[in-house]
């Protein structure tokens, strides 16, 4: 019996040109609504672009191993962990994060109700908790504070303020005319 032999894969030109690095190649990211070529190694998170790249400093560096939520931005909507996140394959995706919430000088309603329910203390976890909790709203899981305290757990709070910001996804939720206020 005659075995034909599996052709081997090969590196064309075209393929290798798809692959980075390992030294630093230009990356188009859309922050904010906001394009920005920079220059970054393949290795490089998402967090450390914004921040160190970008010069986008309010998404927070806790962990840095994907176990805090302070570095929750959202990509194409979805919340990620940028910290977790190659900043190369944000390419051609929308990115959101803390900066890009207001709408100029009008803080979102969850920067507000924030402020207004004393959802912080030294403030450190407090970007990555108002990104997860708008995208929490969005994903329409706020109904019961069950729900909530599932759905926020990613996001550590070491000043324990859970009550607080538990009481301003509420506002804003109810706000919106969402779910039922049984969660009280
Ligand atoms: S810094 Fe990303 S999860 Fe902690
Ligand atoms: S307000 Fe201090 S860690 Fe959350």
């Amino acid at each position: 019996m005659t075995t034909t032999e599996e052709p081997k894969p090969s590196l064309s030109t075209t393929a290798t040109e798809q692959f980075h690095g390992p030294e630093a190649t230009i990356v188009d990211l859309e922050v904010n609504d906001q394009h920005y070529a920079v220059a970054l190694e393949p290795r490089v998170s998402l967090l450390d672009a914004l921040r160190e790249s970008i010069g986008l400093s309010g998404t927070k560096k806790g962990c840095d191993q994907g176990t805090c939520g302070a570095c929750t931005v959202r990509v194409d909507g979805r919340r990620v962990l940028s910290c977790l996140t190659l900043a190369m394959t944000c390419e051609g995706r929308e990115v959101r994060t803390i900066e890009g919430l207001a709408d100029g000088n009008e803080l979102h309603p969850m920067q507000r109700a924030f402020l207004a329910n004393d959802a912080l203390q030294c403030g450190y976890c407090t970007p990555g908790q108002i990104m997860s909790a708008v995208a929490l709203l969005d994903e329409g899981h706020a109904e019961t504070d069950a729900e909530i305290t599932e759905w926020m757990s990613g996001n550590i709070c070491r000043c324990a303020a859970y009550p607080n910001i538990r009481d301003a996804i509420r506002e804003v939720r109810d706000q919106a005319g969402g779910a039922p206020d049984a969660a009280h």
